[in-house]
């Protein structure tokens, strides 16, 4: 079977360029929280309805970006668990753009596997058929994972993880005293989400709102103002160069502060 021939990502219109990242320097998983549609509507005197439309324009952009700067997986915080509390008008308008979006595909040509994560059971059955279907129609591709997060919440993620567990253990096939950190993650409704590198909000907010709680546990916190719509691809760019400069350490001892970066010549 021949691979499709994919398309480039269109450039952003002012022209600019990635900025180039060092392989090892890359941030393997970008995920973000897209926040501020509402108070971009508001803001332009327009319907909540309105700065989610505008919102769903930012992610093409972002995805492109994605793309050309070498990112492997990008994961989007959508519609969150919570989210159910909104007016029923808002929620059904912002389901009916991730339909619209689904169905049109905008990264048809490019090479972008989708995948979407979240309940399924009180999201309408259609919506889910189209997220597998989307899901299955783009699983060879290798380039950038784009991972939807639809009636997405990381408590519920926890509790089913949880269960998934106690289901095996009553199985008998796992002992409940050796339950690892493996063990869970390997029965995550995800299992083979890696972990996040960097996690990014919009829309001026300092929290993660029940995000990828296991996923980005250590990951590298961005928070910016800017209300979503607002955004383009060089915010991207702009997060994940920042990214390049910080220390992760994940609990070790970082470098002694007078340690001379290299051995110190002989007789020196
Ligand atoms: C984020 O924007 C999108 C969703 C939560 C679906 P908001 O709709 O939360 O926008 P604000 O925070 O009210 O401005
Ligand atoms: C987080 O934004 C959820 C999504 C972006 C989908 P919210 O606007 O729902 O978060 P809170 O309510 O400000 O914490
Ligand atoms: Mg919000």
């Amino acid at each position: 079977l021949r691979r499709p021939a994919f398309r480039s990502p269109p450039p952003h219109p002012s022209g600019e360029r990635p900025p180039r990242i060092p392989a090892e320097r890359m941030p393997a998983h970008v995920a973000v929280i897209m926040d501020g549609n509402g108070r971009w509507a508001q803001r332009h005197g327009l319907p909540r309805h309105e700065g989610h439309r505008a919102g769903a324009a930012a992610v093409r952009d972002v995805v492109h970006g994605a793309l050309e700067i070498g990112l492997r997986h990008l994961t989007l915080y959508a519609f969150s668990t919570e989210n159910w509390k909104r007016d029923p008008e808002e929620t059904s308008a912002i389901l009916d753009l991730l339909r619209q979006e689904t169905r049109a595909y905008p990264f048809e040509d490019l090479d972008v596997r989708m995948r979407w994560h979240g309940r399924a059971d009180n999201l309408p059955q259609d919506l889910v058929d189209l997220l597998d279907m989307r899901e299955r129609s783009t699983r060879d591709r290798a380039g950038l994972t784009v991972t939807t997060c639809v009636n997405y919440g990381g408590r519920d993620e926890i509790a089913r993880t949880a269960a998934a567990l106690a289901r095996r253990a009553r199985s008998g096939r796992l002992d409940p005293d050796l339950i690892g950190e493996q063990d869970f993650a390997e029965h995550l409704p995800r299992p083979d989400m890696p972990d996040v590198d960097l996690l990014w909000r919009t829309g001026n907010e300092q929290r993660t709102s029940n995000f990828l709680p296991w996923q980005a546990a250590y990951a590298e916190l961005h928070f910016t103002p800017d209300h979503w719509p607002d955004v383009d691809r060089r915010d991207l760019w702009r997060a994940i160069t920042e990214y390049t400069r910080r220390q992760r350490r994940h609990g070790a001892a970082g470098p002694a502060p007078h340690e001379p970066a290299t051995a110190p010549r002989e007789g020196a």
